[in-house]
């Protein structure tokens, strides 16, 4: 039966890039997604980038840019990362939206109406030089218990104590630098136990995984608190309607974004949204989450939904967290990767094989082993899939005119049935396990063809008819093992479906066999990938690196220097840049590493000598400028540095990078 089914994936928070520990998600949620419409089921995969809050305000401003400018700088970003490591969203939104606006209010309206609001004053640190109230990661100070220095505003790293910002010793505003004072202020609060009962049931009902609901069961027996969902203004956020200064937090409308991309996909296919959200609808809805977002999607948001009237999950699908090299991403060793820094060295499908082979429907975290990675994918991809079609194809397009013999055997069967368990394994989430289960195909494949050795009959005679049928019968099998793939590697079974002349690898069609069928010339499918690339992209991902001399020499001389010719300056290759990242470069105190994006041309690397004059490297990151992009490559002991932006002034800290108005693009040339 036909099942219609929308699917998301958490929204990324628009201050930052994509990293590979967010790609777990969405490379989870793809194959799912990708699975259930091989299955032909109805399905919409939304989502969208979580754009309000204090973080995304104070960024734009430090950037001097609106807090709209950088959203949109930073959506674009983010969608081709995704689209590089071929998630195929249907729709990707922004909760700064019309559409989020408008259920934000709705579902505010209705809770408000029911009830489920109310407001109290609530005290609270504020920052008097800023005038903005201040969250805990806000505020740093002295430890109440250890007395450790340089602490945040809600528990001390040195020894663990948790605490109220109020208890800290010389506490300061992180902004301004200010001390705090402690104000009051009236705020919104969401009536969460009010839902108590039904979260009860409904959070062991079958949409958590049991570890999530046991957990979930610990934070009941503690109480469930009222939820305050307010925040003061300056706020980037949406004003709650009826409350002049006061703004929804930005988790309340987080996963109304969820909504608010659905329903732009609505008015774009003419989907009917009730259908899919009221109370009693029939479809499903999973959200793909990490499991340090739980609190919000199976308490606040299923409470939401429920006293709005509107339906609730099917599932909410937590995953764990992503180690490299058995610890936490680290800028220091390299790993914490950026989606764009992969992508610029090694193509997707090796890291989403890899990542679905390490994935199960569990939440614990998952290691990214870089040696493992290399080797796993070569022995596999390379070594056992692709390699049962090139050494096929070959004697099958030389000697028998690129066409395939009718064949049947017990291999071919047994590897329709496998595709049941196969199958219930991507339902289920298990990917680890699918993917053993292909393998094992895979190995069966390639023994078969290795008893056979077509290659030695073709020493005797290249015509031979059992040649024609070892062959198809390794054909027949790969097109099977390509057809459990597909969801996992969606660009390579587009590459088999032209190899092959069919016409989609569909989860049934896996039961068709080609029979005597014609197919085309064997392109190469996957290349094997080294461990040189995988050290380039540690090496760029690394922050801290070894120190060196170098002078930054900036010219005092202001005279003007002699005539050139026109051609001397189009000669210059000056282009737009947008910085995507800046870091310092360890013992090089007047150096920023920058990662320059410009746009179709690419991305570079340059090594600029202006750490002095921006001291926060941060304030730099999505902002445009210009650089010479054809300037000769430069090898620093750092790294190579790709051209150079343009600043004007004496040098040190008077040094002021260049700047295009509105409107200017990444990789625009300028002259
Ligand atoms: N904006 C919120 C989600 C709002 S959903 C209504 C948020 N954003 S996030 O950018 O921090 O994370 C997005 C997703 O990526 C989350 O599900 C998060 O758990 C996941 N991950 C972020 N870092 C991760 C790892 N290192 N490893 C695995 N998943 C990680 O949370
Ligand atoms: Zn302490």
């Amino acid at each position: 039966m036909s099942r219609r089914i929308l699917v998301t994936s958490a929204l990324p928070y628009a201050n930052g890039p994509i990293h590979l520990g967010h790609m777990v998600e969405y490379i989870q949620t793809d194959i799912w997604v990708r699975y259930q419409r091989s299955c032909g089921h109805e399905v919409h995969y939304v989502c969208a980038d979580d754009a309000h809050g204090t973080a995304i305000m104070l960024r734009a401003e430090q950037q001097g840019i609106s807090p709209e400018a950088l959203i949109a700088a930073v959506a674009a970003e983010h969608q081709r990362d995704f689209a590089d490591f071929l998630v195929a969203f249907d729709h990707y939104h922004s909760t700064h939206s019309e559409e989020n606006r408008h259920y934000s209010a709705l579902i505010y309206e209705r809770l408000k109406a029911a009830g489920h609001i109310r407001t109290r004053p609530v005290q609270q640190l504020f920052d008097p030089e800023k005038g903005l109230f201040l969250a805990d990661r806000f505020i740093k100070g002295q430890c109440p218990k250890c007395h450790a220095d340089d602490q945040y505003g809600d528990s001390c790293e040195r020894c663990g104590a948790t605490y109220a910002a109020t208890e800290l010793k010389n506490a300061r505003s992180t902004i301004s630098g200010a001390t705090p004072v402690l104000r009051e202020s009236e705020h919104y609060f969401f009536e969460l136990p009010h839902f108590a009962d039904m979260l009860a049931t409904w959070t062991r009902q079958g949409a958590l995984q049991s570890e999530v609901a046991n957990k979930l069961g610990e934070w009941f027996a503690s109480g469930l608190a009222a939820w305050d969902i307010s925040r003061d203004a300056p706020y980037f956020g949406f004003e709650i309607p009826g409350a002049k200064g006061k703004y929804f937090y930005v988790w309340l409308d987080a996963p109304i974004g969820y909504m608010a991309s659905f329903q732009a996909l609505c008015t774009q296919q003419g989907i009917d949204f009730d259908d899919w959200w009221r109370a009693d609808s029939s479809s499903e809805l999973y959200h793909f989450i990490g499991k340090d977002i739980v609190y919000f999607h199976a308490l606040f948001w299923p409470a939401m939904l429920e006293g709005a009237g509107f339906r609730k999950p099917s599932g909410v699908f937590a995953h764990g967290f992503l180690t490299v090299d058995g610890t936490k991403m680290s800028k220091s060793r390299g790993t914490f990767i950026k989606a764009r820094t992969y992508l610029e060295h090694l193509p997707a499908e090796p890291l989403r094989y890899y990542f679905a082979g390490k994935l199960n429907a569990g939440i614990e975290d998952i290691d990214l082993n870089l040696e493992d990675f290399v080797a796993r994918v070569n022995a596999d991809l390379v070594g056992k899939v692709v390699n049962i079609a090139s050494r096929c194809a070959g004697f099958i397009n030389r000697s028998f005119a690129h066409t395939l013999a009718t064949v049947a055997h017990p291999l071919l069967d047994a590897a329709v049935a496998a595709g049941d368990s196969i199958g219930q394994a991507y339902e289920k989430r298990e990917y680890a396990r699918a993917v053993r289960e292909i393998m094992a195909l895979a190995d069966q494949a390639n023994q078969y063809i290795d008893e056979h050795k077509p290659w030695a009959l073709a020493k005797t005679n290249a015509q031979d008819e059992r040649i024609a049928e070892i062959c198809s019968i390794g054909i027949e099998l790969f097109r099977q093992l390509m057809t459990y793939l597909a969801p996992i590697l969606p660009q390579m079974a587009t590459q088999v479906i032209t190899f092959l002349r069919i016409g989609d690898l569909h989860w049934e069609s896996r039961r068709r066999l080609l029979g005597r069928h014609v197919i085309a010339d064997f392109q190469a499918l996957m290349q094997r990938i080294e461990m040189k690339q995988v050290e380039a992209i540690t090496e760029a991902s690394r922050e801290t690196l070894s120190p060196t001399p170098v002078v930054v020499a900036a010219s005092r001389d202001e005279a003007i220097l002699p005539t050139i010719g026109i051609d001397e300056f189009l000669a210059i290759d000056l282009r737009i840049a947008r910085i995507v990242s800046a870091s310092r470069v360890e013992g090089a105190d007047k150096l920023l590493c920058l990662q320059l994006d410009l746009g179709d041309a690419g991305m570079r690397q340059v090594f600029a000598g202006v750490r002095q004059a921006y001291a926060d490297p941060d304030a730099l990151v999505g902002r445009l400028t210009l650089m010479v992009a054809n300037l000769q490559p430069r090898k620093m002991k750092f790294g190579v540095s790709e051209g150079m932006v343009l600043a004007a002034g004496p040098g040190g800290e008077e040094l002021y990078l260049l700047s295009p108005d509105s409107g200017a693009r990444p990789g625009m040339r300028a002259r």
